[in-house]
Formats: C-alpha cells, sequence, structure tokens
C-alpha cells in the first residue's frame, strides 16, 4: 500500500520542553551507537504533538538522534501508526482489508466508513472529526474483521456494530475495546477448548482490554501523564523513584560490541546526540568535551 507524505506540510516542527525532556530521557534507554533505536518512540511523540506525522517533525526527529533523514522517512511510511495526513480530530479508523479480514467483512466495513465518514480513505469527514482508511493485517486476524480506532483494536466487527461504535465517538464516548461479540479473546467463538484451567477465576477482560480501560488513552493524544517516563539511571528528574527496582539496570558506559550486541546500557547523559557546536539538534543539551558525534552511525 503506497503511502506518502501529504502534499501540504506546516513550515517547522519543535518538540515542546516537556516532550523535549521525555525524548532525550528516552535516548537514554539505548546504549552508545544505537540512539537511532528511539526513532519510533520520538516519531510517535512528535505525531501525538501535532496530531498527525509531518515532514518537518521526521526530518527534526532524524537530526536529533543523528541519523539520514531517510531512515526516519523509511520508518515513518513503513508503519501505519504514524499518520502522514492530517485525520480526524475525534478518531482515526483503521480497517485491517487483509486476507482473513476481508474474507470476514472488511469490505462491508470499508462501506460503512465511506458512508458514515467520508467517500475516500484519509479524506475528512464534513465536520473534520473522522477519518478513516485501509490498512493491511494488524494482527488480530482471529477476530476478524477489525479495525484500529486510536490506540486500541475493535475486534469481530460487523457492519452495525462498526457504525454503532462510530455513533459512539461522535456522541463522546470511549467504547470499551477488544472483541465486540462478547468474546473474552481469540478463543474459539463457541468458548475455549484448550487451556481452560483456571477459566473461572479470570479477570473480566483480557489483558490489553483492561489495559485500555485502566490508561484510557484509546483516542487521547498521549502527554506523558499517562505512563511516566522511568529512567532512574539518570540523576534528576528522578520521575518514579518506586519503579526503579524494577527497571533494567543500566552498565556505565559499555558500548555495544562488534557483534552488536550490547550488554544492558544507557549512556548516563541526557541527550545522546550532539552536534559539533555542543548544542542537541533540536534541543539545549551540551556535549560533553571528548565526545564527538559520528555523523555516519545511523543504525536503528
Ligand atoms: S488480516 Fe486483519 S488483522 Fe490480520
Amino acid at each position: 500500500m503506497l503511502r506518502r507524505l501529504h502534499a501540504v506540510q506546516p513550515d517547522s516542527f519543535a518538540f515542546t520542553e516537556a516532550n523535549l525532556a521525555w525524548a532525550q530521557g528516552q535516548i537514554t534507554k539505548y546504549p552508545e551507537g544505537r540512539q537511532a533505536s528511539a526513532i519510533i518512540p520520538l516519531l510517535f511523540r512528535a505525531q501525538e504533538q501535532v496530531g498527525w506525522l509531518t515532514r518537518p517533525a521526521i526530518e527534526y526527529v532524524a537530526d536529533m538522534l543523528g541519523m539520514a533523514r531517510i531512515r526516519a522517512l523509511e520508518v515513518a511510511t513503513f508503519y501505519f501508526m504514524f499518520h502522514l495526513s492530517p485525520v480526524g480530530s475525534v478518531a482515526h479508523i483503521q480497517i485491517c482489508g487483509t486476507t482473513t479480514c476481508m474474507i470476514c467483512g472488511a469490505e462491508e466495513l470499508i462501506a460503512v466508513c465511506r458512508e458514515k465518514i467520508a467517500p475516500n480513505p484519509h479524506q475528512p469527514s464534513a465536520d473534520g472529526r473522522f477519518s478513516w482508511e485501509e490498512v493491511e493485517c494488524l494482527g488480530a486476524c482471529t477476530n476478524a474483521p477489525m479495525a484500529q480506532i486510536g490506540k486500541d483494536n475493535y475486534e469481530d466487527l460487523t457492519p452495525q456494530t462498526l457504525s454503532d461504535l462510530i455513533d459512539r465517538f461522535a456522541a463522546g464516548d470511549v467504547p470499551q475495546p477488544g472483541p465486540q461479540n462478547g468474546r473474552f479473546g481469540a478463543e474459539a467463538k463457541g468458548g475455549a477448548t484448550a487451556l481452560t484451567e483456571g477459566e473461572g477465576e479470570r479477570q473480566a477482560h483480557n489483558a490489553a482490554v483492561q489495559r485500555a480501560l485502566d490508561i484510557g488513552d484509546t483516542i487521547r493524544r498521549i502527554d506523558g501523564t499517562e505512563v511516566p517516563l522511568r529512567t532512574p539511571w539518570q540523576p534528576a528528574p528522578q520521575v518514579n523513584a518506586d519503579a526503579a527496582d524494577a527497571d533494567p539496570k543500566p552498565g556505565a558506559g559499555h558500548p555495544v560490541d562488534q557483534s552488536g550486541i550490547s550488554v544492558e546500557e544507557a549512556p548516563e547523559r541526557p541527550a545522546a546526540r550532539v552536534k559539533d557546536d555542543g548544542v542537541a539538534p533540536g534541543g539545549t543539551a551540551k556535549a560533553e568535551p571528548g565526545q564527538p558525534v559520528d555523523e555516519d552511525d545511523d543504525k536503528v
């Protein structure tokens, strides 16, 4: 499926102060020389800040991570989690149209989107509140047909249940994600026939649905308050000291070895990438003396 950058782009992008601090904390999770691995969370936060992923945002994040801009473009255009054009202000509905979902009724779901939202994918509804697109397999094939709405999956859909979901979103509700036909998870529709131990003791919802209900960010833009960034190896700010013992313990400056396998470590400095002038692209962190930037290292 062809994914292109939107024809109309803003002039620039910069993280807010809070998002910049969050991004710099994320970068410290990765070993020296592997900062480009932070590309997905940083692109996603940039998307959450704007509402969709703009070309200036992609380039800003690439510069911040010291990687070639084309590498960041490759990531942004590959994953459907990145919206390359403006989306509805309430919800963007991604209908899986791959084999299993297609066989089970995805085309009827798309017809609902064409009727209730807009005739064409990526075309906002008349009131600008909804948009839709067809995407490739979202990994919930046993619960086909399904759609991702915001950050959660809505599964076992019919044209009627999808239509009702859209109406509820329009009314300000956030319907419970997961199977919409009463299934707990991905068990057989007639009930589980294996691994049935403890069935009577299980929680009301499967783990993914429960997590969605607990966090409540299905169609809300994340702002960092949902799950605190945990970087206890950083001297300050210590966002969540209680979680320190549960977190991986970073090493102390051990780089990735020749095999590409790293010890579990993260650099102690908050900004992983700095230019020769000592200022991180898009940031304010100063380079330590003797910490040059390797412009050639852009591996993800
Ligand atoms: S085919 Fe639709 S989720 Fe896999």
